[in-house]
């Protein structure tokens, strides 16, 4: 027992550890519950009577230089460990958190969105990759229109009822018509994709609120009312709308809408190149063939449509020149609606 007792002093003597798990290793290994000088304690109760007073003792300092032994290597390791690691000065001021601000698109977007909830509409959201049939077909497209054309659309597939993505929110009203009870009365934001060359004053992708009313009676005068409401919340009460008879497939008639220039009160500025008119939305009576292709009874029910893009809204309300500066994400350029929004 003498033996055994030096030769684990010197070994606890030359004992190192990198981690505190070492440690841990060690301290089961010696005094755990089958560690070796606790078994040494348990063989010491064989021992003569004449000799338990010096292997007593031996064991004792055994016992003593492990468990300090094991104290002295923890204390290095967690020394280590503060030296090596991140070093951590809880005395010095914190990084400054730079919050980020909403993007200007979302913000008109949402303003767009809740003018039209005051007045009764609910949102309604659909796919952007459609089909052919969503996108034009139940629309009144006539199958040689030109916006069908690959030019101006995306392409996923072709077959019968291509996919593609969708080049108006449009496809949504008519997913909308489709399915909900009458009347309707939607709003429907999105993204939309069309083949185009980006320039400052057009995108491959833009966003849109498209709007759709449906019930019994719906009139034109209903239409003008509901978009000169709009525009007076969205510009201010002094704005003046005027329309212009257009053409879209599914509408009939239909009309461009623009506004009294906010910018010149209508006296005529380089925004609204000197006419006094922005031109905002366009817009008409749903076309009878649109509602026979959702199944909807164009003898009762009558409805008006309109569709604005998301980013000449804001062009025009914040006086942005250039479309790109919105997508570009130029945090310059986005600091400075901080203040704005
Ligand atoms: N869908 C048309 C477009 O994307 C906008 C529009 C919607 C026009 C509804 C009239 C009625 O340009």
């Amino acid at each position: 027992m003498k033996q055994r007792i030096e030769e684990l002093l010197q070994e606890i003597q030359e004992l190192k550890a990198q981690k505190l798990q070492d440690i841990e290793e060690y301290r089961i290994k010696l005094l755990g519950k089958k560690g070796s000088i606790t078994k040494l304690f348990e063989d010491f109760r064989e021992v003569l009577p004449e000799q338990k007073r010096e292997l007593g003792q031996k064991l004792n300092t055994l016992k003593n230089l492990a468990s300090s032994k094991l104290e002295e290597l923890k204390e290095k390791v967690g020394e280590s460990i503060l030296q090596n690691g991140p070093k951590s000065d809880f005395t010095k001021p914190g990084d400054k958190f730079d919050l980020g601000t909403r993007h200007p698109i979302s913000v008109t977007r949402e303003e767009i969105i809740s003018i039209f909830s005051k007045f009764g509409y609910a949102v309604a959201e659909g796919p952007e990759i459609e089909d052919d049939w969503h996108v034009f077909g139940a629309l009144n497209f006539p199958p040689e229109h030109p916006a069908r054309d690959m030019q101006d659309t995306f392409f996923i597939s072709q077959s019968d009822n291509p996919v593609l993505l969708r080049t108006h929110t449009s496809s949504v009203q008519v997913r909308a018509m489709e399915r909900m009870p009458l009347p309707i009365r939607i709003v429907c934001p999105g993204r939309v994709f069309r083949n185009e060359a980006i320039s400052a004053r057009a995108h491959c992708i833009f966003h849109q609120v498209e709007g759709l009313y449906i019930d019994k009676n719906v009139s034109f005068a209903d239409l003008k009312q509901a978009v000169l409401l709009f525009a007076k919340e969205m510009f201010g009460e002094q704005t003046k709308i005027r329309m212009r008879p257009s053409y879209f497939p599914f509408t009939e008639p239909s009309a461009e809408v623009d506004v009294s220039c906010n910018i010149c009160g209508g006296k005529g500025c380089n925004i609204c190149k000197g006419t006094g008119w922005l031109e905002i939305m366009g817009c008409g009576m749903v076309d009878p063939n649109v509602l026979e292709a959702s199944g909807i009874d164009p003898k009762v029910y009558s409805g008006f449509a309109f569709g604005m893009g998301v980013e000449r809204i804001a062009m025009l309300k914040w006086q942005v020149k250039d479309l790109r500066l919105y997508f570009e994400n130029d945090v310059r350029f986005l600091r400075e609606f901080e203040t704005v929004i």
